[in-house]
């Protein structure tokens, strides 16, 4: 029974962000014994309607940070890359309030791919070759050099929609003049990394980072295309589950001895210390080569829907020991049932996501469909009792099944009966897991 639900006095938390991911880490958070009520800000209409969580309109850092001292905030999570990138943590670390999250410097790990290939470099993490451009000419001159297929990235935060992988070098050369010449994709793309392009399958590893220490989340796979078979553009991620049997125990160590241990140990040796959430993005080759498409430094959404599903530990005490540099001394306990998230977006998106469309079949109070299956909201808002969709991913919809295959049945059962006009999601989620025979989650 949490705090809250006791009537005690317990710990109060804040969360920032307004994302499926967030409602996930505060709906987490809020079942520790020890926590009496997580804020969000600014939240949705999920977190609303939520029990032991409270949405909080603020965004500005010195508002939040003096809403934290008044409260007497216990610790802060930053959910997106935005806030990081723009020095959140530094603000509020100044203002002495403890946070979990990496500082801008360190959160340059995401925010600039230039940055983050440099590094890889620098600090031996495999990867794709590459160079950097911010002159048009030498761009095309590299494609013509490289050959197609080729992958074209903006440098900077673009949402998920920074990547172009061109099947053909007209293609390539078509991203660059968009980004470099056209400025189409704004200041994000005033530089681009064009990087060899890489086959196999892949797979999300996020990991907590106290600055020394690492502790691995469970694996797990999102879809990013829009349409079953992984066809159509490219989005924030249409669904995900946890664990991702791709990643094997050897492939996990090796993940952590490669990718997540050495981004620590470069940090502390260009300087700098990584706190919080350390997502890699893999590419796993077909013979098991290893190679990081990209890092965040922060949750995955979906992932965190499936992956906190299945978390049994007190995440808030797991988290209060990052703050104080002792991740060595904890462990995490896994519900080792599979879980499986399916994103509900709305009509138009990802290209112009349309807003205001009433949501029907919610769960009357809170947002649990049954102990098993659970609606995340995203991109919703309430309106005189009504719950309307306000962005392009929706909801997420999770659940745990006793094999894969239950897990999606459960999670689709539950999306049957959610209905918006225009509401858009794959069928297949999971599908890749599926086609692997099912390890009945005997791997974390
Ligand atoms: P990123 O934001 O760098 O992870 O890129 C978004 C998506 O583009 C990835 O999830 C991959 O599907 C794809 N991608 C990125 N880099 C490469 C690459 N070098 N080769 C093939 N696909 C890539
Ligand atoms: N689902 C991919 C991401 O959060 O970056």
């Amino acid at each position: 029974m949490s705090a809250a639900a006791q009537g005690g006095s317990g710990l109060e938390l804040l969360v920032i962000g307004g994302g499926g991911r967030e409602h996930a880490l505060a709906w987490t958070l809020a079942r520790s014994p020890r926590v009496a009520r997580v804020h969000v800000a600014p939240g949705n209409a999920g977190t609303a309607r939520e029990p032991g969580l409270s949405n909080l309109p603020l965004t500005g850092h010195d508002e939040l940070a003096a809403f934290c001292r008044q409260t007497g905030i216990a610790f802060v999570v930053v959910g997106p890359e935005a806030p990081l990138a723009a020095g959140i943590v530094d603000d509020f670390r100044a203002a002495g309030i403890s946070v979990f999250g990496p500082d801008r410097a360190a959160a340059q790990l995401e925010a600039s791919k230039d940055f983050a290939k440099s590094f890889m470099q620098r600090h031996g993490i495999p990867t794709a070759a590459h160079r950097t451009f911010t002159d048009a000419e030498s761009a095309h001159a590299y494609v013509r050099e490289r050959g197609a297929p080729i992958v074209v990235k903006a440098d900077g935060l673009a949402a998920g929609k920074g990547v172009v992988v061109a099947e053909s070098t007209a293609d390539a050369h078509a991203a660059i003049d968009m980004m470099l010449t056209e400025g189409g994709m704004g200041s994000a793309g005033a530089r681009v990394v064009i990087e060899d392009c890489l086959v196999g399958e892949e797979a999300s590893f996020i990991a907590l980072v106290d600055g020394e220490h690492v502790l691995a989340l469970a694996s797990s796979q999102d879809h990013k295309r829009l349409q079953d078979g992984d066809r159509g553009p490219n989005t924030g991620g249409m669904g995900a589950y946890s664990p991702a049997p791709v990643v094997t125990e050897a492939l996990h160590q090796r993940i952590l001895d490669q990718v997540i241990r050495p981004v620590v140990t470069g940090m502390q040796s260009d300087g700098l210390r990584y706190t919080g959430f350390l997502y890699a993005g893999l590419m796993i080759g077909p013979d098991g080569e290893l190679n990081t498409l990209e890092f965040n430094c922060r949750m995955g959404d979906p992932e965190t829907q499936p992956i906190l599903m299945r978390l049994r530990s007190d995440l808030a005490t797991v988290i209060e020991a990052a703050l104080a540099g002792r991740l060595d001394t904890v462990s995490l306990d896994w519900d080792p049932r599979p879980a499986v998230g399916v994103v509900l977006a709305s009509h138009g998106y990802p290209a112009s996501p349309r807003t205001g469309d009433a949501i029907h079949g919610l769960p009357p109070d809170g947002n649990a469909i049954t102990p098993d299956c659970h609606v995340f909201h995203a991109g919703t808002r309430a309106d005189d009792g009504t719950v309307l969709t306000s962005g392009g991913r929706v909801l997420c919809v999770t659940a745990l099944g006793t094999d894969v295959r239950a897990a999606r049945a459960n999670a689709y059962g539950a999306v049957g009966g959610i209905t918006f006009d225009g509401r858009q999601f794959r069928t297949d989620i999971a599908h890749r897991a599926l086609d692997r025979a099912p390890t009945n989650g005997d791997e974390p």
